[in-house]
């Protein structure tokens, strides 16, 4: 068999651990992936998905010959020798990554394994290092993933850069792995093991500050009359900064940015390195997920009683996670306000269903604002984008809507009867807006008011 087609292991079948096993196979090679869970396993084997992602479940299908899903170590071991650990490593109650998974794996392999472990799971920079102190001879390589929930797939097949970090000893298992990414075409960065995990603890942590940094300019357009949306667009032409994660809204989430950045500030202070500006990222989030409250309570005043209409869940558009959802903060924030929350998700309805018991779930958007005294779009699914707005204001008690994520179009929306706010824009029309300063600019000078 080629160095190309060699089969590859997969321990876990998480979000991660599921698409590497899919992207494998649709590149060719024969894959097996295991998880402790049955009910998973059994589920993948019968050619169920496991969770919402565009694109997996097709995939899955059109490789269901290729991939054997187990829940024996010796079924993986026996099929494949490079194992891609896709575990998680969710936060402890003290912010550190827990490492117990990890742990279990690399003891299931036994002490005269041949097999190459590359670590596909986020670890705290070291972990490798610990393993291969423990564990003396395994061929040990990092390899962080950087695809995103949503367009998990896309990111696997087109990488901005792939990272492979080996140490002295394992260039051989290095060479392996990027032999099996370089068909992708991204750039293969090799380097050693701790630089690697920390290139990718790094990565989630920028872009984390990048989106509070954002996100704390969008609270001072507020004040100062700006419109964040012009500010970033500004801002991102500059090549030095990029107009990526720079879209202000109510605060990220997610399984990935909360636990890195809090797992980045603990290892910091693990080595006496007090991480200020993390802190602040933290803290610029969390206070973000609460500021809708301030902005409803600014238009109807109490909250006691008032029936508040969320208009998405999951902690971003194309996915079912509701981890860290910005929509569960929200929503107690309310209820501890006193008013009845009533909430639609296209597709995370039923995962939200299970974490916010006494939300009332609707199956759809007029469903969910009947009698509502405002809505607040919480997760920007492009089906919010598209629908009839004036049928959504009539079915109001009072048509206001606060867009917690930008993504709608607010002249369209005041046309439609709203009392319209976003984040970080102005909220009354003292400010010309910048769809009318265009229309200033491209019509003659004798024409203009
Ligand atoms: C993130 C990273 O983007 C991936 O590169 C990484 O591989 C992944 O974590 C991981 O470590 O596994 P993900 O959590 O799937 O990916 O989602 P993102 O698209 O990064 O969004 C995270 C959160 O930030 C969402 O709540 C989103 O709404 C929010 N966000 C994103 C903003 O508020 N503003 C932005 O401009 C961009």
């Amino acid at each position: 068999m080629s160095e190309q087609r060699q089969p590859v292991g997969v321990i876990g079948v998480g979000w991660v651990g599921l698409v590497t096993a899919a992207c494998f196979a649709e590149l060719g090679h024969r894959v097996v992936a295991r998880d402790i869970v049955p009910e998973k396993v059994a589920a993948l084997s019968r050619g169920e998905s496991t969770f919402h992602e565009p694109g997996l479940a097709e995939m899955l299908r059109r490789n269901a010959e290729r991939i054997d899903f187990t829940t024996e170590m010796p079924e993986l071991l026996e099929g494949a020798r490079l194992l891609f650990v896709c575990v998680d490593t969710p936060p402890t109650y003290s912010g550190d990554a827990d490492l117990s998974r990890v742990r279990s794996v690399v003891e299931e392999l036994g002490a005269d394994s041949d097999h190459v472990l590359v670590m596909k799971s986020t670890v705290p920079a070291g972990t490798g290092e610990s393993i291969r102190r423990d564990r003396p001879g395994l061929p040990y390589v990092s390899c962080p993933e950087f695809l995103k929930e949503g367009t998990a797939v896309t990111d696997f097949m087109n990488p901005d850069r792939v990272v492979i970090g080996a140490d002295p000893g394992d260039e051989a298992a290095g060479d392996a792995v990027a032999a099996l990414y370089q068909p992708l075409g991204g750039e293969i960065l090799r380097t050693d093991v701790s630089s690697a995990e920390m290139i990718k603890l790094a990565s989630n942590a920028f872009l984390a500050t990048k989106i509070s940094f954002i996100n704390e300019i969008a609270n001072v357009c507020e004040e100062v009359g700006a419109d964040v949306g012009e500010v970033a667009r500004g801002m991102g032409l500059d090549q030095r900064i990029g107009p990526a994660f720079l879209r202000a809204g109510i605060g990220y989430g997610g399984s990935c940015f909360p636990k890195d950045v809090s797992a980045l500030k603990m290892l910091a202070g693990n080595t006496g390195y007090h991480f200020q500006l993390l802190n602040s990222v933290i803290e610029v989030n969390e206070l973000q997920k609460r500021r809708v409250v301030g902005k409803l309570q600014k238009h109807l005043g109490s909250l006691t009683g008032k029936r508040i209409a969320l208009l998405g869940l999951a902690f971003k558009p194309d996915t079912d996670d509701m981890r860290e959802a910005s929509s569960l903060v929200l929503a107690s924030r309310l209820q501890g306000e006193g008013a009845e929350v009533v909430a639609y998700d296209p597709v995370a309805g039923e995962a939200a269903a299970a974490l916010l018991d006494s939300v009332e779930m609707a199956g759809s958007t007029l469903d969910a604002v009947e009698g509502a005294d405002a809505a607040v779009l919480v997760t920007e699914w492009s089906e919010f984008a598209e629908l009839d707005w004036a049928a959504v204001a009539e079915r109001m008690a009072r048509p206001l809507l606060i867009d917690g994520r930008n993504a709608l179009d607010p002249e369209k929306l005041r046309g439609a009867g709203f009392q319209y706010e976003g984040i970080g824009q102005s909220v009354d029309d003292r400010r010309i807006s910048a769809s009318s300063v265009a229309r200033v600019q491209s019509t003659p000078h004798s024409l203009r008011p």
